[in-house]
C-alpha cells in the first residue's frame, strides 16, 4: 500500500503540490487525473524519489521513503515511468531489460520472459536498438523496464502521452493485464474517459490540490469531472 499524506512540493518557485493525500490500497488501479499544469507529474515525482517534497510523508506500506533517492526508492519497491519514457538509446531491448533487473529487489530468471509476454512486440524486437523504435514501443520498453525491478507498487507519468490510438489500446491493455496479476498501480492519466473505465479509484488534482475523488463510477456522475474532462 502507498500512503501520501498532506504532500507539499515546490515546481521552481511554485508550489506545485499543496497538501495532497492519496492512498492506493494493495492490488489496486488508482488514477491521478487533471488538467495540464494541475501538479500531477509533480506528486509523482516526489513519490519516486525524484524530487525533493517540502513536507508530508509517503509510505510504502509501513516504510517512509519520502527522504530516500531514487535507488532506495525503487529497492524498498517502487517503480516510476516518467513522461517522456527513459530508455537507453543505444542498447537493445534486452540490454535495456536487462540493465534494470539489478536495480530492483529481485532478480528472478523468468522476469524478462514476463515482460514479453505481456509485450509481444518487445520479444520481437528484442535485438533492436531502443532508440531506433516508435514511440509506443518506446512505452512498453520503459514499462518493461520498470517491472524488472519487481515493483510492488508501479507508478505511471502519463503512458499514452504522443502515441497512436492503436498503440495507447495496446498500453492499456497490458495495464489492465498487470491489474488483474495483482499488480499495484498509479497511473497519472490525461484521457479521463480511458481511466475511469479501467481504474477502481480515483482522484482529480487542481491547481495542486485534490478536489474530487471516489470510485469512477461515482467520479463519471460528478458535475465537475463531467464538465472539465468527460464532455
Ligand atoms: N517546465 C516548466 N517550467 C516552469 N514551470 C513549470 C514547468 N513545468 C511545470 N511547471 C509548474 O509546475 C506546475 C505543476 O506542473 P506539473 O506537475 O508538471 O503538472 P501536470 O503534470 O499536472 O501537468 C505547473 O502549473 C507550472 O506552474
Ligand atoms: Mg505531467
Amino acid at each position: 500500500m502507498l500512503n501520501v499524506s498532506r504532500l507539499s512540493a515546490d515546481y521552481g518557485a511554485i508550489r506545485a503540490v499543496r497538501g495532497v493525500d492519496l492512498k492506493v490500497e494493495a492490488g489496486s488501479l488508482s488514477v491521478l487525473l487533471g488538467a495540464n499544469g494541475a501538479g500531477k507529474s509533480t506528486t509523482l515525482r516526489s513519490i519516486a524519489g525524484l524530487h525533493r517534497p517540502v513536507q508530508g510523508s509517503i509510505r510504502l506500506d509501513d516504510r517512509e521513503i519520502s527522504k530516500l533517492p531514487l535507488h532506495k526508492v525503487v529497492r524498498a519497491g517502487l517503480a516510476f515511468v516518467p513522461e517522456g519514457r527513459m530508455v537507453v538509446a543505444p542498447l537493445t531491448v534486452e540490454e535495456n531489460l536487462e540493465l534494470s533487473r539489478f536495480s530492483g529487489r529481485a532478480d528472478e530468471p523468468d522476469l524478462v520472459d514476463r515482460v514479453y509476454q505481456l509485450f509481444p512486440r518487445l520479444a520481437e524486437r528484442r535485438r533492436q536498438k531502443a532508440g531506433l523504435m516508435s514511440g509506443g514501443e518506446q512505452q512498453m520498453l520503459a514499462i518493461g523496464r520498470a517491472l524488472m525491478t519487481k515493483p510492488q507498487m508501479l507508478v505511471l507519468d502519463e503512458p499514452s502521452m504522443g502515441l497512436a490510438p492503436a498503440i495507447v489500446d495496446l498500453v492499456f491493455e497490458a495495464i489492465v493485464a498487470l491489474h488483474k496479476q495483482g499488480q499495484s498501480i498509479l497511473l497519472v492519466e490525461q484521457n479521463a474517459a480511458i481511466a475511469l473505465s479501467i481504474c477502481d479509484y480515483g482522484w482529480v488534482m487542481k491547481r495542486g490540490q485534490i478536489v474530487v475523488e471516489g470510485r469512477p463510477d461515482e467520479l463519471k456522475q460528478n458535475p465537475e469531472v463531467l464538465e472539465a474532462y468527460l464532455s
